[in-house]
């Protein structure tokens, strides 16, 4: 039996799998995040503790005999964010989440004290990545900095609590700009240019190593016959594509979460620094992979049905669930600014084109289709860095909606595939590694295909007309960018 864990953003999500693979029992604890201030995204670690004890608990309680053959433990965490203990393990402030863009300006002073910085690491700098964030922290709450003594991404802080280790896997690693990702290793010239050295780092894994154990008196109060071992692990779009058996050259998959992701694994590291690429190793060893990262994918349907006060699901109804033409109005899905390929903190979202005759619906439809675009944008920037695309898995809560990826479908000329289960990813990959660890087994044998329900084609006459609508999309982010600064 092994156990996933998926820190998201808005929620962790536990599972409890067998040595099938079979879903024994799950568990879901609700998360906060706190916006103190505009660009601001912030998390409580005490809230992850807190809730993974639940998500723990509530798995003893519904399987406690499953719960007692626990041999593996994996994690899957939301990436980026700077969780920042001083030297008695104690958290010295909440965790500037993956989100939050306060650090646009840190990002420059960054580069301009190291150039070579982008090339190092073979990704952008951005504000979501962990770097600038303590640049940000140095500068404005110096006596915070002045007491770091260990710089966690959000899942090694829950593996510290679960096993009291400080390690780190290489896919969230990548994320934090101070890897250098080509080679596998922290950079200490990355890390001096933000007045950090390798001992405030944890130590490197690959995600399917054995990576610390949990603490006896943990395995202890869920009834387990023996403290498991904790995987490496991965960040969560890595451990996503443990899920989807995305593991070869050429696999490919959307999410849309909270965030929107389109991956690419690569046969090596293929770095676009340019085009904000995110270029990072996969959470299995030799293997890296690409991404393009939106900050706003599911979240923007939610904002819509929160401003309209009609749930998201009763707006879906409105729409059927094929995408036949595009509608009149176009969105920019820059809520919270954008990474790929903009890379602009600044950059907020809208809609254009509306008449007296726009209705909810057509707002409901425009929002899904500016994902659709923005994700388009990503695919060029993956394609400018020499990938190629045949189809594609989707995932993240937005994937339920079939006329969502029938839109996408249509906007990326590429086929997608919709899964039978679309929603608890994270947390298989997460149990998926903890198996892996535990056992030795490698990830070719571990890894399957997901269960495809359907696979939805793109058509000539609805891909065209995407694709005007896209030239349009096109034109609106410099002219809205003009237009706002
Ligand atoms: C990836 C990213 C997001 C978060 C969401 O670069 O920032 O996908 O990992 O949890």
């Amino acid at each position: 039996m092994y156990i996933g864990i998926d820190l998201g953003t808005s929620a962790i999500k536990c599972i409890l799998i067998g040595e099938d693979g079979r879903v024994i029992a799950t568990a879901s604890e609700p998360l906060q995040v706190s916006r103190p201030k505009p660009g601001h995204s912030e998390q409580g670690p005490e809230s992850w503790w807190q809730a993974t004890l639940a998500g723990f608990d509530n798995l003893a309680k519904q399987a406690p005999r499953e719960m007692a053959a626990v041999r593996g433990i994996g994690l899957s965490g939301q990436q980026h964010g700077a969780t920042l203990l001083d030297k008695a393990g104690n958290v010295l402030r909440p965790c500037i989440l993956w989100n939050d863009v306060r650090s646009a300006k840190e990002c420059h002073e960054l580069v301009a004290r190291l150039p070579d910085l982008p090339r190092i690491t073979g990704n952008p700098t951005l504000p979501g990545f962990t770097a600038p964030k303590l640049v940000w922290v140095k500068k404005h709450e110096p006596e915070i900095f002045a007491r770091v003594a260990k710089v966690l991404l959000p899942k090694a802080y829950l593996r510290y609590r679960l096993s009291g280790e400080f390690i780190e896997d290489m896919s969230d690693a990548s994320g934090t700009g101070w890897l250098d990702v080509g080679k596998r290793a922290w950079s200490k010239a990355a890390l001096e240019a933000t007045d950090l050295s390798l001992d405030q780092m944890p130590a490197l894994v690959e995600g399917t190593a054995q990576a610390g154990r949990l603490r006896a008196e943990l395995a202890e109060r869920w009834g387990m016959a023996q403290p498991p071992v904790i995987a490496g692990s991965a960040g969560d779009n890595a451990a996503g594509a443990i899920a989807l058996g995305a593991i070869k050259p050429g696999d490919a998959f959307v999410s849309l979460g909270t965030s929107g992701v389109l991956w690419a694994t690569t046969a090596g590291f293929a770095p676009n620094t340019t085009a904000a690429v995110h270029a990072f190793c996969h959470c299995v060893p030799n293997t890296w992979h690409q991404m393009g990262v939106i900050l706003s994918a599911a979240s923007c349907l939610s904002w819509l049905s929160g401003v309209v006060g009609v749930a998201e699901g009763e707006l879906l109804k409105e729409l059927g669930d094929t995408a036949e033409r595009p509608a009149p109005v176009v969105f920019l899905p820059y809520l919270s600014g954008e990474r790929t390929p903009h890379n602009d903190a600044d950059i907020r979202g809208a809609f254009a084109g509306m008449s007296h005759d726009t209705s909810r619906g057509t707002l409901a439809q425009a929002v899904m289709e500016g994902v659709a675009f923005a994700m388009r944008d990503c695919l060029e920037a993956l394609q400018a860095a020499g990938t190629q695309l045949s189809s594609l898995d989707a995932i993240g809560g937005g994937a339920r909606s079939r006329l969502w990826l029938s839109i996408i479908a249509n906007v990326l000329s590429l086929p997608v595939n919709r899964l039978a289960d679309s929603e608890v990813s994270g947390a298989m990959g997460g149990a998926l590694l903890g198996r892996m660890a535990a056992t030795g087994e490698p990830a070719t044998v571990v890894c399957k295909p997901p269960k495809r329900m359907e696979t939805l084609e793109p058509r000539a006459a609805t891909r065209d007309a995407y694709s005007e609508s896209y030239a349009r999309y096109r034109k609106l982010y410099p002219a809205i960018k003009e237009a706002t600064r």
